[in-house]
């Protein structure tokens, strides 16, 4: 695996591997690499030629300055993960090799309705920071496949939009949740929740499959409504949102036959950790 730190010597490589006829597939991430990481990473080797994995903690993103300070940084860790996984390139730039100036820490980019619900609501600006630095990875790396997780569902639509507002020649492939045993969504956050508060956390993916199970025999809104009834019922639950929505737009919907795919997405703080869980009901 080589390490890359530059924008410039990106291009330059991936224009050298592009020119020999290589497909590249790339797998952005903020590091504290888990299982859910290195399946995009497989899923990326399997159909791309040149796999490219960025390691950048994008401050742009965080809405609260303690939370970027908290990040979990593992980067000697992450670097063994990703040479055993096959990865080609590491792309490693520094906060200033993306944004070298204030003016660039900046975007008038409209994400639309997508910027206002959900995730969006409780973190103002957090999806304009995405998508500033998708853009900017993007342009660095010129991948042929994006691959993406479900798990952040909405980042996954703010992401598409990108694409095709900016006409931007790459693919998303959006990659199935990876889960632990008991059924928790795997994610960078898991490793602060400790004892009863990483046990409830299960209830959360049980929550969504029962759901799921529920909407083929009752109405959509009866399903949902007891969902979240069963997650109010846990004290050490404190649910942000449970909503059902068009797949694509994220427009609450109140029966399947609204939209062509509908999701449930979750969101609940469990032991102060923000946690995100999502299930398409109609793919
Ligand atoms: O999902 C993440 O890890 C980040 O939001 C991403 C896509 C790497 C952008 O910083």
């Amino acid at each position: 695996m080589i390490v890359i730190k530059t924008i410039a010597e990106t291009q330059q490589y991936i224009a050298h591997e592009k020119a020999a006829g290589k497909s590249i597939g790339f797998v952005p991430t903020m590091g504290a690499l888990h299982a859910g990481h290195l399946a995009l990473v497989a899923r990326a080797k399997q159909s791309c030629d040149v796999v490219v994995v960025s390691i950048f903690v994008n401050p742009t993103q965080f809405t609260d300055a303690s939370d970027l300070a908290k990040y979990p940084v593992t980067l000697e860790a992450d670097m063994e993960k990703l040479e055993a996984s096959g990865v080609d390139v590491l792309f490693l730039p520094s906060v200033v090799e993306m944004y070298p100036n204030e003016a660039s820490k900046h975007t008038d980019y409209d994400l639309g309705y997508l910027d206002t619900v959900l995730e969006a609501a409780a973190r103002p600006g957090h999806f304009k920071g995405v998508a500033l630095i998708v853009g900017k990875l993007l342009d660095a790396v010129q991948p042929n496949q994006l691959f993406m997780g479900q798990k952040d569902f909405q980042q996954l639509q703010v992401v598409r939009k990108l694409i095709k507002d900016h006409n931007i020649p790459t693919e998303l492939v959006s990659c199935p949740i990876v889960r632990e045993a008991d059924g928790l969504a795997m994610s960078s956050r898991n490793v602060r929740l400790h004892g009863e508060h990483r046990e409830v956390a299960t209830e959360l993916s049980k929550a969504l499959y029962q759901l799921k199970e529920d909407v083929g025999s009752k109405p959509l809104a009866e399903a949902k409504a007891v969902a979240l009834a069963h997650l109010n019922s846990h004290p050490l639950i404190d649910v942000v949102y449970l909503e059902t929505v068009n797949g694509h737009t994220l427009v609450p919907v109140t029966d399947l036959a609204e939209a062509p795919e509908v999701a449930a997405l979750l969101a609940a703080r469990v032991g102060g950790v923000h946690l995100l869980d999502n299930i398409i009901l109609k793919p």
